[in-house]
């Protein structure tokens, strides 16, 4: 199923999405709101991802896959950069125990080379740690671009199977991109009232349903969560189809499970 793309195979219709992608953003505004330093933001930030990665997992989200740094954040201050970095790296120290006691499998996708190597060795460690969890699988974007991406994928593809340079179809592309592993994202979530991807996930989030809300990543808490959820479940998913077909198709399978064809 993961390997599936939405452009190719349409996933199954259910109310609580499988993956839910999430650009947490507004720290930095949530702090100059208090007169606080930016890193303030950040530490509350880090706060709000614990409570949501519980309420996913009580959810049955399958998959959560959170922005934390974009590979175009290099930008900002190098204060505030290296001021995340250790963020991350203290955030990984403290959390990676509770994690695997939670059942959760973590993993980073971006390009980790330019990490200092006691975060890559972090990542690599808590990786390893938590890889037979089952319950939901963390995705941590780090120097993630969506761009960067599908370079590295059709790179590494071209370089298994240089007969590719000829041409090649999605399938082919699909095992080389960074969450080969998950299902792409039913929902996607941006806090803090921007509108726009980021160079966020791009490939993978086709057919994703965006949810955008004014509210500050700090203050998105459980009952945000809540309203993200509700409008979810008020979309209709067509992948192309109409409305009238999807209405035949679920009153199909409401027939044959009164008769017991289901
Ligand atoms: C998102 O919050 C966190 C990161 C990008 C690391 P911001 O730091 O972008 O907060 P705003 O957008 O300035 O409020
Ligand atoms: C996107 O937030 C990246 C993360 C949340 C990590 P930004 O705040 O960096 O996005 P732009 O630059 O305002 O679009
Ligand atoms: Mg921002």
């Amino acid at each position: 199923m993961a390997d599936i793309s939405s452009t190719i195979e349409i996933p199954d219709a259910r109310n609580i999405p499988r993956h839910i992608a999430i650009i947490m953003d507004g720290n930095g505004r949530w702090a100059k709101k208090r007169f606080l330093p930016r890193i303030a933001g950040h530490r509350r930030g880090v706060d709000n991802v614990r409570s949501t990665v519980r309420a996913c997992a009580e959810k049955g989200v399958e998959f959560l896959t959170i922005f934390a740094f974009s590979s175009e954040n290099w930008r900002r201050p190098p204060e505030e950069v290296s001021f995340l970095m250790q963020l991350f790296i203290v955030a990984l120290e403290q959390e990676i125990a509770k994690l695997h006691a939670n059942g959760i499998r973590f993993r980073a996708i971006g390009n980790l080379s330019r990490f200092e190597p006691r975060l890559t060795k972090l990542i690599a460690d808590a990786e390893e740690l938590t890889r037979d969890n089952k319950r939901l699988a963390l995705t941590v974007a780090v120097n993630y671009g969506g761009r960067w991406d599908l370079i590295q994928g059709v790179s590494r593809m071209l370089k298994c199977n240089p007969q590719l340079a000829n041409g090649f179809a999605e399938t082919d592309l699909l095992p080389y991109l960074s969450m080969s592993y998950a299902p792409e994202p039913d929902l996607f979530i941006r806090t803090g009232g921007e509108q726009r991807i980021s160079n966020f996930l791009l490939w993978q989030i086709a057919y994703t349903e965006l949810y955008f809300t004014d509210t500050l990543w700090p203050d998105f808490d459980a009952t945000e969560f809540e309203l993200a959820l509700a409008s979810y479940q008020r979309r209709e998913r067509r992948f192309g189809r109409t409305s009238e077909q999807l209405q035949e198709a679920t009153g199909e399978e409401a027939t044959n499970a009164l008769s017991g064809n289901a």
